[in-house]
C-alpha cells in the first residue's frame, strides 16, 4: 500500500475539501474551477453524495458567504500574514498573494503534498506562499511549520473544528493559544457558529423543505469525514444557543483567549450565486445572516495563560516485535494523523504474515491518541481474534481508550 493511501486510511476527513471546492466552482469563485481541473474532479465527482441540485445550491451559497467573507476578514485584521489551518484546496493562496498578503498553508500532509505543486504553478508570487503538512492537535507540527516567521499572524479555520473530539478541539485551542502566544495576530474562525450559517441559509432558501436538504449534507459530511457527531465543546448548538455560547467562551476564557463576534450579515459581500436565487430567497439568506457571527479570536491580557498540557511533545517512535502469534508495540510520544500511518505500515506488515492473533501496547512512553489513531487501532482490533492489551497508559490515554470501548489495561 502506498504512503498516501496510508494516510488516507487513517485519517479521510481531507476528502471534505475536495467537496468544498468542487463546492466554490459551482458558486463561481475565481480560480477554483483550474484546481479542480488539476485534481482531476472536473466530474464533480465529491458532490455525488448531494445528489439533488439544490442541495449542492445552498452548499454552494454557505461555502461562497464564508470564503469571501473569511478573505475579507483576514484583509481587514491588517496582519501581512495569513496563516490558513486548515488550507484544503481552496485558491485562498492565490486570492491573498494578489492582495500582497504572505500566505501559510497548512494541512494534513495528504492534502499539502497534492495542492502545493497546484497553487505553486497559478499563484503569481509563489515567493509569498508556503505549504507544511502538519495535524492541528500536534502542537510540534504547528510550531516547526510557522518558526521561521516574523511578524504577528492572522491563522484562518474553516470548517476544521467540527471534525474533532472534545478532546482534540481542547488540544488544537491551546495550540493555537501558543502559536498566538509566540507571533502575536489573531485567529479568525467561523467554525463554532457553523451549524447556525448551515440552519439560516437552508431555512431562508428553501422553507420547508431545508430539513431534508440539511440531512442529506450532514450524511454526506459524515461520510466522507467517518467522523459521526460533527459537533464538540467549541461548536454552538441550534437548539440551545443561549447556553452552547457560553460553554464555548469559558472554553476559550479557559486557554486565556477572548473572542469578538463580528456579523457575518454586515461584513458580507455581493454573491456571485445569488444569480441562481430569486430577489426573494437573497433577501430571506441576507436577513438570516444577520443572526451569524465570524469569531476573531485574541489573546486576553488580562488573563493569566494557562501552560499545563504544554509540556515538550516528545517525537513519535514505534518499536515491535512478534512472539507467539502476539505483536507487542511499545510507542513514544503521539499517535495522530501524522504517526499513525508508521504503525499502519507496521501492522500490515506483520498481519500480511498471517499468523497474529493479539497486539499487547506498552503505552509508558505514549503521550497522546488522536480520532485517527483510535480509528486505526480499531481497524487492528476488528482483525485480531483477541483484545488488544494496553499497558502502563497514563490518564489521558486510558480515558480516551475507555472512550472508545478499549477495556483491557494493565499495569496502570
Ligand atoms: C471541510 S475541509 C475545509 C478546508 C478549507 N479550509 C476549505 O474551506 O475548503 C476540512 C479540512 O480539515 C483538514 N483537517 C482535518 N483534520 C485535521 C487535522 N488534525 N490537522 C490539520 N488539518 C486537518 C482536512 O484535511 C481538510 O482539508
Amino acid at each position: 500500500m502506498s504512503v498516501k493511501s496510508m494516510q488516507a486510511r487513517v485519517n479521510p476527513v481531507y476528502l471534505t475539501a475536495k467537496t468544498a471546492v468542487c463546492l466554490m466552482v459551482q458558486a463561481g469563485i475565481p480560480g477554483a474551477d483550474k484546481i479542480v481541473h488539476a485534481l482531476d474532479l472536473d466530474n464533480n465527482a465529491p458532490l455525488q453524495d448531494m445528489a439533488d441540485a439544490e442541495t449542492i445550491l445552498g452548499n454552494a451559497l454557505v461555502v461562497e458567504a464564508k470564503y469571501r467573507t473569511m478573505c475579507r476578514l483576514i484583509e481587514a485584521s491588517g496582519y501581512q500574514t495569513c496563516v490558513d489551518l486548515p488550507c484544503g484546496y481552496t485558491p485562498k493562496a492565490i486570492h491573498m498573494t494578489e492582495h500582497d498578503r504572505n500566505f501559510v498553508g497548512l494541512d494534513l500532509p495528504i492534502v499539502v503534498k497534492e495542492v502545493e505543486p497546484i497553487i505553486r504553478q497559478l499563484a503569481g508570487h509563489a515567493e509569498n506562499v508556503s505549504f507544511h503538512g502538519v495535524d492541528a492537535t500536534n502542537r510540534t507540527s504547528l510550531k516547526t511549520a510557522l518558526h521561521s516567521l516574523a511578524g504577528p499572524l492572522c491563522i484562518s479555520t474553516e470548517g476544521m473544528m467540527m471534525y474533532f473530539s472534545d478532546d482534540e478541539a481542547d488540544t488544537v485551542i491551546a495550540n493555537i493559544q501558543c502559536l498566538l502566544g509566540e507571533h502575536g495576530g489573531c485567529w479568525i474562525t467561523p467554525d463554532p457558529e457553523y451549524a447556525l450559517q448551515f440552519w439560516g441559509t437552508f431555512r431562508a432558501v428553501f422553507g420547508e423543505e431545508s430539513l431534508a436538504k440539511l440531512m442529506m449534507t450532514k450524511n454526506a459530511a459524515q461520510g466522507q469525514s467517518a467522523v459521526t457527531a460533527l459537533g464538540n465543546s467549541f461548536i454552538i448548538e441550534p437548539t440551545d444557543i443561549p447556553a452552547s455560547q457560553a460553554r464555548v467562551e469559558a472554553l476559550l476564557a479557559k486557554h486565556g483567549l477572548k473572542a469578538e463576534k463580528v456579523n457575518l450579515g454586515e461584513h458580507m459581500p455581493e454573491l456571485s450565486v445569488y444569480k441562481q436565487l430569486g430577489p426573494e430567497q437573497i433577501a430571506r439568506f441576507k436577513e438570516a445572516m444577520c443572526h451569524c457571527h465570524y469569531w476573531v479570536i485574541t489573546l486576553d491580557e488580562a488573563k493569566e495563560i494557562q501552560t499545563d498540557g504544554l509540556m515538550e511533545e516528545q517525537p513519535f517512535e514505534l518499536q515491535y516485535t512478534v512472539k507467539k502469534g502476539i505483536l507487542h508495540l511499545s510507542l513514544r510520544g503521539r499517535l495522530d494523523t501524522i504517526s499513525a500511518p508508521k504503525l499502519l505500515m507496521v501492522w500490515e506488515e506483520v498481519h500480511a504474515g498471517g499468523s497474529v492473533e493479539g497486539v499487547r501496547i506498552d503505552c509508558a512512553r505514549l503521550e497522546y491518541i488522536s480520532s485517527a489513531g483510535i480509528r486505526l487501532l480499531l481497524e487492528i482490533q476488528e482483525n485480531c481474534s483477541r483484545h488488544i492489551v494496553f499497558s502502563g497508559a497514563n490518564a489521558k490515554v486510558k480515558e480516551i481508550l475507555q472512550q472508545k470501548g478499549f477495556e483491557k489495561m494493565e499495569g496502570s
